[in-house]
């Protein structure tokens, strides 16, 4: 059964079909390259195992934890480093795997951030975008989905760190 506040707005099928598009995109502009997948934890987890699965180009995966949150539904604007990489970015191509991008405060500062490191170059890839909850400028390379700017859970995203294994994504009511 499921949970009554919980209204489906993108389908496990959906994000699956999307997340094959994004691999062929991806392989095709990293062709003859090798890249370091950098996860932004914890909500990528489940979109960095189902795009990873997918790219035939040689990757190397490290993850980073950004916090900006806590367990609030609004942004604290507050963007803190909790966990940074392990693996050099210097001289690699780095593609950024998020799961949302809201008010694009995280993805600007860590992007910031990422650039005095020296990448080879510098992308990003998000399973989701609110693009009326913008506030600050964040570039998104590749997008599985543009979304209205409601509170969502699923796939990776949270609320107080429940909801985060559904395959779907879904509209979480009061
Ligand atoms: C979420 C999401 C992004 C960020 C986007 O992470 O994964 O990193 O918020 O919001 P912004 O564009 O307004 O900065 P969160 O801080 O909730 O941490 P979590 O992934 O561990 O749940």
């Amino acid at each position: 059964m499921m949970d009554p506040r919980l209204k489906e707005l993108i389908s496990a099928e959906q994000i699956q079909r999307r997340c094959d598009e994004l691999a062929v995109e991806i392989d095709r502009d990293y062709a003859g390259k090798s890249l370091v997948l950098l996860a932004v934890l914890k909500g990528s987890y489940m979109f960095l195992a189902d795009l990873s699965k997918r790219l035939s180009s040689p990757v190397m995966i490290d993850f980073v934890q950004v916090s900006s949150y806590g367990d609030e539904k609004s942004s604290s604007g507050i963007v803190q480093i909790r966990k940074d990489h392990d693996v050099s970015i210097e001289g690699r191509h780095v593609l950024v795997v998020e799961d949302i991008v809201d008010t694009g405060l995280t993805l600007a500062h860590l992007c910031e951030l990422l650039r005095t490191r020296r990448p080879l170059s510098l992308k990003v890839v998000s399973m989701l975008s609110k693009p009326a909850a913008r506030r600050h400028e964040a570039l998104v390379d590749y997008l599985g989905f543009e979304i209205p700017n409601e509170f969502v859970v699923g796939y990776g995203l949270d609320h107080a760190e429940s909801f985060r294994n559904l395959p779907f994504i879904a509209l979480l009511k009061d």
